[in-house]
């Protein structure tokens, strides 16, 4: 690689409309094009409109293998990339968003404890999901607003970090999606592609393990279509010299037993310190870390992977690099004990299985927007998130239920909201008389090959 953004700021007979237009009628453009129109961008010498339809052209028409690589090479040379002292190796996960996935909260201090250092940048809630970074700030005080230099000092003192996206990586991606999302130009493969590889490839990991999450919960409907980015996301990472491997994993359904900041907290805390996890919950975590101790050589094999994932939990370390990671990013790391300092709800409502039935679905989007409702997600960019909000769901998908057992526990904050998440929870879900065959949460494991 190597083609940074300034070889390129020669381009003085860059005609933008040209390129616009070949890219519209299904042409390619070279790498040094990619780079010429953009550097033009941001010196001012081509405008947001252009830059917009040409979006669109790549909306309809797609970009080849070499004209994605192009596109998130000239993103991550639109900022900083990271690099690491000698050492343990680096690695981090990416998910592509679904409802009730703290998977990241467990995986990071997990992976930390087997010797894999995690510098881990996550971003907020987007659309129906919550994000990472708000279901950590549930604990007090626990900063997320880290630099290079912080990162370098936790990996060394605990193992791995949590951090928001700054504009030091990948600045050109944090224009183009914000002219995406005003533009319909958001559910195209390679712009994802080329968005999120930019960030996670700009972290400087030696691996990279990708959950691309497929279901009416997820940004990408159907199996196939999530196997489709996948592959295309591990492609751009192994051409960057990033091992990526990528997990299908099922966002039909809720993952876990929580959906709501602090609750998800709680529940993450629960299964480093050993209690009893919801199985689905647990596979994802475990197929995750499990691939990225194999990708950057920590484990030798699947099954090594997963005896020192098993000795990491037992034993608790991974609750200790949880424990030391809130007190080295400024929480109360009393809360690894004693759960209940975490903000919590002024009122609960619970809500009684109508009559004893299978729990055959309860979809995950409609529970998303539930949460906004509540007052635990964002309609606006920039909006606070109540973390004491949520829901616990003690069944799982496919489960029995009696009549008049508890089904869901509504966390809010007042009377009303929890009467509106109430009639909500009551018309989604869907109960069966017969028993339900329940998919296993991971379906596919994809590697390079
Ligand atoms: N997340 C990102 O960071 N970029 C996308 O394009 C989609 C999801």
């Amino acid at each position: 690689m190597g083609t940074g953004l300034n070889v390129w700021r020669v381009a003085a007979d860059l005609i933008p409309a040209e390129l616009i237009i070949r890219k519209r009628n299904g042409g390619s453009l070279a790498p040094s094009e990619w780079a010429a129109f953009f550097s033009a961008y941001a010196r001012g010498e081509v405008a947001e409109y252009q830059v917009a339809a040409l979006l669109m052209a790549i909306y309809f028409q797609g970009l080849s293998e070499d004209e994605t690589r192009a596109l998130t090479e000239v993103m991550i040379d639109s900022g900083e990339r990271w690099s690491w002292d000698p050492g343990s190796p680096v690695g981090d996960k990416h998910s592509t968003g679904g409802v009730g996935d703290k998977v990241s909260l467990v995986l990071a201090p997990l992976a930390a404890a087997c010797g894999v250092r995690v510098p881990m940048v996550s971003g907020r809630g987007l659309g129906h999901t919550a994000g990472t970074l708000d279901k950590m700030e549930s604990i007090p005080n626990y900063r997320t607003a880290l630099n290079k230099h912080d990162f370098d000092r936790l990996l060394r003192e605990v193992g791995y970090g949590m951090g928001g996206q700054t504009g030091s990586f990948a600045p050109l991606d944090r224009e183009l999606y914000a002219l995406r999302d005003v533009t319909g130009t958001i559910e195209s493969v390679p712009l994802i592609t080329a968005s999120i590889m930019s960030k996670k490839i700009a972290e400087g990991p030696d691996g990279l393990v990708l959950d691309v999450k497929w279901g009416n919960g997820a940004f990408m409907h159907t199996r196939e279509e999530a196997e489709h980015l996948a592959r295309n996301m591990i492609g751009t990472g192994r051409a960057f010299g990033v091992k990526t491997e990528a997990v299908l994993t099922d966002m039909e359904s809720p993952l876990g037993r929580t959906v709501g900041h602090a609750l998800e907290l709680r529940e993450a805390i629960a299964m480093l310190r050993g209690e009893t996890t919801e199985e689905r919950f647990s596979d994802v975590v475990v197929a995750l870390t499990a691939s990225l101790l194999v990708l950057t050589g920590v484990a030798g094999d699947e099954s090594a992977a997963r005896q020192r994932i098993a000795a990491a939990l037992d034993g608790g370390d991974a609750l200790e690099r949880f424990r030391a990671n809130v007190a080295a990013q400024e929480g109360d790391p009393r809360v690894v004990d004693d759960p209940s300092l975490l903000p919590g709800a002024d009122r609960t409502r619970t809500l009684q299985a109508p009559r004893t039935a299978y729990l055959r679905e309860l979809p995950a989007r409609a529970v998303g927007l539930a949460l906004i409702e509540l007052g635990g997600g964002r309609r606006t960019k920039g909006e606070t998130v109540d973390p004491r909000v949520g829901f616990e769901f003690p069944r799982s998908i496919g489960e029995q239920v009696e009549r008049g057992e508890p089904w869901a526990i509504i966390h809010a904050a007042k009377e009303s909201d929890a009467d509106a998440a109430q009639a909500t929870l009551e018309s989604i879900v869907y109960w069966s008389d017969a028993p339900v065959n329940v998919a296993p949460v991971v379906t596919t494991r994809l590697t390079a090959d």
